[in-house]
């Protein structure tokens, strides 16, 4: 047999070896010193044997302590989150033992590879969530946040407590009441500072059986847009009646005049049937533009598919207007491109919004100048702070008028529903406010921008892009 090479110095030194070399030397030593008593051995040769014996002990000890030795530093060094590869001893009791710790390593690895695998499906679902949703522990720490919470309220909400994060006492209370187990839900609607956002909270305990040191969790949900489009619809229906109250009111009246006091005056029955007509087209124009304006917002989701020849389309409106534009000595310019591809576009659409922008021109240049309409083609769509634009090469139709310069505070309200200027009011031109609005809807559909740019020296321009490719 070969003996392996023992390194004695490589023994630590709080392992014991030392007492436990001496303590298995004892029953020998007892047997040699009743040997000499008894004169059975001389003296010389019971200590010559004794220290034979005590080395024996210790080249048989060494390896077996060095390698408890190994085993213990692998276990500590596991117990550490190490990654090291598995050991291999060769005393037979230490090899045993390390391919115990050796299998139960690998079982253990092999769980927290699934744990981990389920903990990061788990926040990957979590962060799928379009709402904020937080984890909190019994002291109201946060434990975990979804991707949406984090976009809410900061990066680093983890380990921060909800007094620190949210601001509103109203939050903090019904989360204190479920934390406390004194309700098992709260829900609550409170605003976020310094944003003031709507926020619609759902904090609920977590069964007893859930994993962790969760003990609530808080759902969110951002009624700030809800609530914006709310307020938008109840003040278009508000505007919308208002708007056919005052041309209806008009007809009533001369109604109840022509039947009393101008019952028999023929001259004031023709004035009065007049005005009663022209407010009924009014009504019939605005009713008419309400429900192409709900129309055009069904469609939004559809794409637009026909192939729609642009140039055609304005020769088209232009014509349509001449009689208009020719009552206010308006001379009508098209610059038109020699060669212009047709474009993926609704062909209907396309004709209400160039219609919109040209009759607009007309009706508000000053009278007697030129409205000049130009096609180009753009490399790229201007982005828009609303909505989604497309990308790529564009084709860009600007109508411009003469007139006086538009504020800018002005410029940014003329889309919206029912926005006129007052000085057009006071004027008397008549309109419903709703062409540039229908004007935006046909051009978000389509995923292209609409600009406005106003100066004394240039008029006002308004310019259409729309993308070459869908
Ligand atoms: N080319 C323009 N030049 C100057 N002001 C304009 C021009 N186009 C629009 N405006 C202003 O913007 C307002 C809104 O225009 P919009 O086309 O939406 O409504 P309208 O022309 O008043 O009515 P409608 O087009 O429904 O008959 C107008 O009332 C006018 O004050
Ligand atoms: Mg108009």
């Amino acid at each position: 047999m070969k003996l392996k090479k023992i390194d004695i110095f490589e023994i630590e030194k709080d392992s014991n070896f030392a007492p436990r070399v001496l303590l298995l030397s004892i029953p020998p030593a007892v047997v040699f010193i009743c040997l000499v008593e008894f004169g059975f051995l001389a003296p010389f040769d019971a200590i010559l044997s004794y220290i034979f014996i005590i080395l024996c002990n210790m080249v048989f000890l060494s390896p077996m302590t060095l390698e408890l030795q190994h085993l213990k530093k692998y276990i500590n060094r596991l117990a550490m989150g190490e990654e090291i590869e598995n050991m291999n001893l060769s005393e037979q009791e230490a090899k045993g033992i390390a391919e115990a710790v050796n299998s139960m390593h690998r079982f253990w690895m092999a769980k927290t590879d699934a744990l981990e695998a389920e903990a990061m499906s788990d926040a990957a679902v979590l962060d799928t969530l379009p709402d904020p949703v937080l984890m909190i522990d019994r002291s109201g720490n946060i434990l975990g946040a979804n991707l949406a919470a984090r976009k809410l309220f900061d990066d680093n909400l983890t380990d921060q407590n909800i007094g620190d994060v949210f601001v509103s006492q109203h939050f903090i209370t019904a989360a204190q009441k479920v934390l406390n187990k004194q309700s098992e839900s709260e829900n609550l609607i409170f605003y976020t500072e310094p944003t003031k956002q709507k926020i619609y909270a759902h904090i609920k305990s977590l069964p007893w059986f859930s994993k962790g040191r969760a003990v609530a969790v808080v759902s969110l949900y951002d009624l700030t847009k809800a609530a914006k489009i709310e307020k938008l619809q109840s003040d278009f229906v508000a505007n919308a009646s208002h708007e056919l109250r005052t041309p209806l009111s008009v007809i009533a009246g001369f109604i109840e005049t022509l039947q009393t006091t101008a019952k028999n005056d023929d001259a004031a029955r023709e004035q009065f049937l007049a005005i009663m007509a022209e407010q009924a087209a009014f009504m019939s124009d605005l009713i008419e533009n309400l429900l192409s304006l709900s129309k055009i917002e069904l469609s939004q989701d559809t794409p637009p598919q026909d192939k729609t020849d642009m140039n055609k389309i304005i020769l088209e409106v232009m014509d349509a207007l001449q009689i208009k534009a020719n009552a206010r000595h308006i001379n009508l310019i098209f610059e038109k491109p020699t060669r212009l591809k047709k474009i993926t576009a609704d062909s209907a659409q396309m004709k209400q919004l160039m219609q919109n922008l040209i009759d607009n021109a007309v009706k508000y240049a000053v009278s007697g100048s030129d409205v000049l309409i130009r096609i180009n083609t753009v490399d790229t769509i201007p982005a828009s702070k609303s909505f989604h634009v497309a990308d790529g090469k564009a084709l860009s139709v600007s109508v411009n008028n003469k007139g006086p310069k538009i504020e800018s505070q002005e410029l940014s309200r003329l889309t919206e529903r029912f926005y006129r200027l007052q000085e057009h009011k006071n004027l008397g031109i008549k309109g419903t406010g709703l062409g540039l609005a229908i004007a935006k809807q046909i051009i978000m559909r389509h995923r292209g921008n609409l600009t406005v740019s106003s100066s004394n020296k240039n008029g006002t321009t308004f310019t259409v892009y729309l993308p070459l490719k869908r």
